[in-house]
């Protein structure tokens, strides 16, 4: 096994804060929020950038990054193509995990759940809110697709482009939306010195959030 810039040997020390279960929100949503927030105030990169775990028809994950455009307490919205790898596996398979990796805050949050599609409505607004060319390159991009070239989606983009501009619009296609992930479990870990670290999870059982500590 290669072991270039001494992987094996490189050790981060985790202690920057911790996680006691009088600190947690009864309502993981809240307590969502309230990292969330804390990481936007502490200039994490992206903090809304999450990985979705997807499983295909014969039980294999996928995982990718996706932007998380909003939640509350209905669940989690992230915006895609309806038609990719991850779109198609979620409509044959509804179950997804969700994590967020926040390496400045030593935080994790892994979240699991069943996932469907937001209402036309809703990825219209927010199709609509996103910046012209991002709009007219989501129309074009038959994404997860085998290309032949770059050119050829480029070709495919600045025909699109051509129209938008004229129009200063594009229409959202049906192939692009949002889904919503609605959680039946969150666990908060916060790093800690030794590899002690702390980890609580959130179960739903019916209408009720049990909360747990776990050990690391
Ligand atoms: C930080 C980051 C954010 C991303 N956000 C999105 C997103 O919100 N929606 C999306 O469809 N792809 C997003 N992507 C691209 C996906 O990771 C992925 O390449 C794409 O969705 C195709 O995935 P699939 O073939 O598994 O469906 C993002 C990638 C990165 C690195």
């Amino acid at each position: 096994m290669t072991n270039n810039n001494n992987i094996s040997q490189q050790r981060e020390e985790y202690g920057k804060a911790t996680l006691n279960r009088s600190d947690l929100n009864p309502d993981p949503f809240q307590q969502l929020e309230l990292w969330l927030n804390n990481a936007y105030a502490s200039k994490v990169k992206e903090p809304n950038a999450m990985s979705v775990c997807t499983v295909n028809k014969d039980g294999q994950p996928s995982s990718r990054m996706v932007l998380m455009r909003g939640f509350d307490n209905r669940g989690l919205v992230f915006y895609t193509n309806y038609k990719s790898k991850k779109g198609s596996e979620i409509e044959q398979h509804a179950k997804v995990a969700l994590l967020f990796f926040w390496a400045d805050l030593q935080q994790q949050i892994r979240i699991e759940g069943t996932c469907e599609r937001v209402s036309e409505e809703q990825s219209n607004q927010y199709f609509k809110s996103r910046p012209l060319k991002s709009q007219a390159a989501s129309k074009v991009s038959p994404q997860s697709i085998i290309i032949e070239n770059r050119k050829m989606l480029e070709d495919l983009y600045e025909n699109e482009w051509k129209q938008a501009e004229a129009i200063q619009q594009v229409e959202r296609p049906e192939h692009w939306g949002g889904f919503l992930v609605q959680p039946n479990y969150f666990e908060f870990w916060q790093g800690r010195p030794s590899r002690l670290h702390d980890r609580f999870q959130y179960v739903l059982n019916k209408t009720v959030w049990n909360i747990n500590r776990l050990a690391p």
